[in-house]
C-alpha cells in the first residue's frame, strides 16, 4: 500500500509543511474568513492506509484537509517506544500529497509544549479503563494534545480512527466538556488483507509470529459469531476470546473486555444492548532486546440478538 501510494505521489505536490502554531492559526483564520471549512486529521506520522482512510473522511466533510503529524511526548510512559517511534517524514509527505492533503502540521515539541507549560486536559472516568489502567498517563497526555490541536489548526471538523476507541470516546467526550466548536467524525478501522489491524506498529511483529497476531482478528469474529448465534453471556464470550489466545503461543493477553461504547463502563453479566470488546496483547517484537513486546489493540462493537431483554 505504502509503495504504491508513494509511487504515485512522486507526481504530485507536495503539501505545505507549517512548523508554528502562530502560522497555522492565521492559516485557519483566513479559511474562516472566506467561509471554507477545515477538517483536521490528528496523527503522529508513520501514516498508512488507515490514517489515508481518515484523510478520505476528512476530505468528504470539508474543503481543506490538515494532517498534523507530530509524535506526542507527554502520551507516551517512560518505558514506552517514544524513542523507537517511526518518523518516516518525507514518506509522510509524499503519502500526504498523493492523498489531496492541503497542509501539513508539523510542530516541534518545543512548540507545541512552550517551556514553562504546566496545563493539562484530564477525562477522568473516560481515561481510567482499558489502554488507560495499563499505560498510567496516557489518555492526559492524549487529551492534552488534541485540545491544542484543535486550538491551533481551529477545524470545522477532526477525524479519528475506531481502532482506537477509547481515544476516540475520549475525544468525544472533551469536545463537549470543554465546549469546543468542532465536529468529531469516527472512520472504521482500515485492515490487512488477513484482517489484522493496520499500525505503524505493526512493522515491530517477529515475522515468526506474525500469525499470532492474528489472533485479535480471530478473537473479535468469534465472539461476533457466538452473539450472531445467541449468546449474550459476557463471561461466556470472554471465556471464548480467551481461548483464541490460548491458540496463539506468543500472545500475551494485556486485556480483554466487554464495555458500554460511550462511557466505558463494564458491561452487564447479559449483554442486551450493542456491547464493546476492547482487546489489547502483546507479543514478540524486534528491537529492544530478546524481551521485547509490541502491543496491539483491536476492538468491535456487538450487537445482541434483538429481544433478548425481553428474556426474564
Ligand atoms: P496515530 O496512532 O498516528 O493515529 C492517528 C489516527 O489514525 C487516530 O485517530 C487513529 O485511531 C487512526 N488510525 C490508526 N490506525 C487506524 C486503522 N487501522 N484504521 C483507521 N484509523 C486508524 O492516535 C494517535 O496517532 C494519537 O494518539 C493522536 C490522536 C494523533 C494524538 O497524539
Amino acid at each position: 500500500m505504502r509503495g504504491e501510494a508513494g509511487r504515485s505521489a512522486a507526481a504530485t505536490q507536495l503539501p505545505r509543511t507549517v512548523r508554528t502554531v502562530g502560522e497555522l492559526q492565521a492559516l485557519a483564520d483566513r479559511e474562516h474568513a472566506a467561509q471554507r471549512r477545515i477538517a483536521l486529521v490528528p496523527t503522529m506520522g508513520a501514516l498508512h492506509a488507515g490514517h489515508l482512510a481518515l484523510v478520505r473522511a476528512a476530505r468528504a466533510r470539508a474543503d481543506r484537509v490538515w494532517v498534523s503529524i507530530f509524535v506526542n511526548p507527554m502520551q507516551f510512559g517512560p518505558n514506552e517506544d517514544f524513542s523507537r517511534y517511526p518518523r518516516p517524514f518525507d514518506q509522510d509527505l509524499a503519502l500526504c500529497g498523493a492523498a489531496g492533503v492541503d497542509l501539513v502540521f508539523a510542530p516541534s515539541a518545543e512548540e507545541m509544549y512552550p517551556p514553562g507549560a504546566q496545563t493539562t486536559v484530564e477525562v477522568t472516568e473516560l481515561a481510567k479503563p482499558l489502554c488507560g489502567a495499563s499505560r498510567p498517563g496516557h489518555f492526559r497526555g492524549v487529551a492534552t494534545v488534541v485540545t491544542k490541536l484543535l486550538a491551533a489548526a481551529k477545524p470545522h471538523v477532526a477525524v479519528f480512527g475506531e481502532k482506537d476507541f477509547q481515544q476516540l470516546a475520549l475525544v468525544r467526550r472533551l469536545v463537549q466538556d470543554l465546549l469546543l466548536d468542532v465536529e468529531i467524525v469516527g472512520v472504521e478501522t482500515a485492515r490487512e488483507r488477513d484482517g489484522l489491524a493496520l499500525s505503524s506498529r505493526n512493522a515491530r511483529i517477529v515475522p515468526e509470529v506474525r500469525q499470532d497476531a492474528l489472533s485479535l482478528v480471530r478473537a473479535l469474529d468469534a465472539a461476533e459469531a457466538a452473539v450472531a448465534g445467541g449468546e449474550d453471556s459476557a463471561d461466556e464470550l470472554l471465556r471464548i476470546v480467551r481461548c483464541v489466545f490460548l491458540q496463539a503461543k506468543s500472545a500475551e493477553l494485556d486485556y480483554a473486555e466487554l464495555r458500554d461504547p460511550k462511557t466505558l463502563e463494564v458491561a452487564p453479566p447479559r449483554l442486551c444492548v450493542p456491547t464493546l470488546l476492547a482487546l489489547a496483547v502483546r507479543f514478540p517484537a524486534t528491537g529492544g532486546g530478546p524481551n521485547a513486546r509490541v502491543r496491539l489493540i483491536d476492538n468491535r462493537v456487538l450487537h445482541p440478538k434483538p429481544g433478548l431483554e425481553e428474556r426474564p
